[in-house]
């Protein structure tokens, strides 16, 4: 029977070599010899694992050697599994010895590394805030999710016929000028920056089934400069009820609610007439706000009115079955007079510290 293995090519080159006769004495101690000083010399956990392959993998010289017990005549086989049985376990003890080592200085190099140094100066990382604009939008969109109503949304870039023409605006509205209203090119495209939330009361009723409760967060554009009372980007928010029987009596409830839970409980309403295309009748909607800077006063906020009929028809709704009624309101006023924000300039400038000072209310 050949000594060489049937397949070298699947044996690594280094130990294609004799395997030891498994009797050989003085071969057997070889290899145990070579096992031993690979082991003493593996520096490394890896180095280990790699005389452990070489040394007692399946190909090497001891199992190889192992492995021809079986083939010897029956008197010899005693001696020969003696010898490689001791043989093998003189390098296993070698090898968990030499593990237990590594081992131990491997956990005392990690521990040394990953020290932490508790006197070294504290790399300071500022927590974000959230923005004062944010806070106060998601408090009205609660104060109204709290009666039942739902958030609805709507795009910013808009369609003319949604931002004018289905909210009654007359083709010849002097808020359609360009002076007013970011158009977007090209022109026949008919599509524009919203200039208010209100294109969401005819988007929310073609949307849904009645009756109809919703708010609307959002920005809005116009083409206004940058000063401390104006911007061209900024945010309001719209209710919209439609439904059976609803009066003026249903806004003022409503608004007053809203009111008082933004304000507290000493606030109110008042309604003055105003014009809007998209309600009649319509009002300019005050509120009496007892916190304000120099003593409680009317602070004016925002437009309502009883939803015109002409909108309801063009979102395919019978007005003589559903009214209704809807409001808006800028956020950036109310977070001046609820803050004491005077210079719109802090609210989009992005500084931190401007918004860590209204605190991390959610
Ligand atoms: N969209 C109006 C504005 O931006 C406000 C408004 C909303 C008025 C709803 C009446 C009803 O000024």
């Amino acid at each position: 029977m050949s000594k060489m293995p049937q397949n070298s090519a699947d044996v690594p080159e280094s130990i294609i070599e004799p395997v030891p006769d498994p009797l050989d004495e003085a071969a057997i101690g070889a290899a145990v010899d070579n096992a031993l000083a690979a082991i003493a010399s593996a520096a490394t956990l890896e180095a280990l694992k790699s005389a452990r392959l070489a040394h007692t993998g399946e190909k090497s010289p001891l199992s190889l050697a192992n492995r021809e017990i079986g083939a010897l005549a029956k008197e010899f086989k005693a001696a020969a599994g003696k010898l490689m049985g001791g043989s093998r376990g003189r390098v296993a003890k070698a090898l968990a010895a030499r593990s237990d080592v590594l081992e131990a200085e491997d956990a005392a190099r990690i521990l040394l590394e990953e020290t932490v140094d508790v006197t070294a100066a504290p790399r300071r990382r500022r927590a974000g805030a959230r923005h004062p604009l944010s806070t106060l939008q998601d408090r009205v969109c609660d104060i109204f999710v709290g009666m039942g109503w739902e958030i609805a949304e709507g795009p910013e870039l808009e369609s003319e016929w949604f931002n004018f023409d289905a909210l009654n605006f007359a083709p010849d509205h002097p808020a359609r000028e360009m002076q007013d209203t970011f158009f977007v090119e090209p022109p026949e495209a008919h599509l524009l920056l919203r200039t208010h939330t209100s294109p969401v009361q005819v988007r929310a009723l073609l949307e849904r089934e009645l009756p109809v409760y919703v708010l609307c967060p959002g920005k809005v554009f116009r083409t206004d400069e940058l000063d401390a009372t104006h911007t061209p980007v900024f945010h309001q928010f719209e209710g919209l009820a439609i439904d059976k029987n609803l009066s003026m009596a249903d806004l003022l409830g409503t608004l007053e609610h809203f009111t008082r839970q933004m304000f507290g409980e000493e606030a109110r309403v008042r309604i003055r007439p105003n014009f809007f295309p998209f309600t009649e009748p319509s009002a300019e909607l005050d509120i009496w706000h007892p916190g304000a800077k120099g003593g409680p006063r009317w602070i004016e906020w925002g437009g309502c009115g009883m939803v015109n009929p002409n909108v309801l028809r063009a979102a395919g709704i019978d007005p003589d079955e559903y009214s209704g009624f809807a409001f808006g309101m800028g956020i950036e006023r109310a977070l001046m007079f609820r803050n004491e924000v005077a210079d719109m300039h802090d609210m989009i400038e992005g500084d931190v510290r401007f918004s860590e000072h209204f605190g991390m209310e959610i």
